[in-house]
């Protein structure tokens, strides 16, 4: 397979995956050219240097990988309707290695929990720690993520299927975690040596830019092809603008401050001017947006 043909390339960069609506079958040759496994990555300086750690060090890490435990959780038994509902083929294939690109995240947490945090005690054990670790804004995202999905689990219409995409590939992936990703890149070199987590955040960015591919090359589609997908791309966006600035005020109010600044190095107005600014860069690649 020639690298230099555009529709059939494996090897991308991350931004080339997320922004230039890629043809689908590029997306799947790319997946199919980046398999990785969680149980290969060393993590005996990661347990080290999180043993040396003391209680804040630990804890912002534990606030970390809550959140991480929580997204990938939600996301991986939130793309079922993705794959019952898909519109044809190309996107039923995408959306099943999506399933399985999620799942493997899942396991590449576990493993952190168990093998660096030396939590050893299974999966319930491991949702109980991360459960204890919840805050009201990461709950929030997720049931209003729950209720758009579920719109589409029950319907299974075009509309429903362009909105849960928006919500889920292009505000909860595209936004939300990216900006928690591009954020907390770096973060862990704060706190000593963790080679190994740091090898398995490259995996799984690498994983998320290509699933942030897959709904921007699906929106730039319906938004060249559907008369009304723009109007369906509106309503998110303006039920987002409203649900963004009331986390961000709530978020002020209950004083999480040291606690986003301790995971991500940044307030909570600097995490949300950073969404802002990968929402913007979404909405060009699916062309809602003109440069
Ligand atoms: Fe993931
Ligand atoms: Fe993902």
């Amino acid at each position: 397979m020639s690298t230099s043909d555009p529709t059939t390339a494996a090897d991308f960069a991350n931004e080339e995956l997320e922004e230039s609506g890629r043809p689908f079958r590029a997306l799947y040759a790319h997946w199919e050219a980046h398999q990785w496994s969680p149980l290969e990555l060393d993590l005996t300086t990661d347990a080290e240097s999180f043993a040396a750690l003391d209680d804040e060090g630990r804890e912002a890490f534990m606030w970390i990988f809550a959140h991480r435990f929580h997204a990938e959780f939600s996301v991986a038994s939130l793309l079922a309707p993705f794959l019952q509902h898909a519109p044809n083929y190309e996107m039923q294939l995408l959306i099943a290695t999506q399933v399985s690109d999620e799942h493997r995240h899942l396991q590449s947490v576990l493993r952190v929990y168990e093998e660096v945090f030396d939590v050893r005690a299974g999966f319930e054990a491991i949702q109980q720690l991360a459960d204890a670790h919840r805050d009201v804004i990461a709950d929030t995202l997720y049931a209003a993520l729950d209720e758009k999905i579920g719109n589409l689990a029950t319907t299974g219409t075009e509309e429903d299927y362009v909105k849960a995409v928006v919500c889920y590939h292009i505000l909860g992936e595209g936004v939300a975690a990216r900006t928690a990703q591009n954020l907390a890149a770096g973060q862990y070199d704060r706190y000593g040596d963790f080679p190994g987590l740091e090898k398995g955040q490259h995996h799984v960015a690498r994983d998320e830019a290509r699933h942030i591919g897959i709904g921007v090359t699906y929106l730039r589609q319906m938004l060249a092809q559907h008369p009304d997908a723009r109007g369906w791309v509106d309503s998110i966006l303006d039920e987002f603008a409203v649900f963004a600035s009331d986390l961000l005020e709530r978020a002020l109010s209950d004083d999480m401050d040291d606690q986003v600044i301790a995971g991500y190095g940044v307030g909570s107005v600097g995490f949300y001017e950073e969404a802002i600014r990968q929402l913007q860069i979404r909405m060009r690649s699916v062309g809602y947006l003109q440069d």
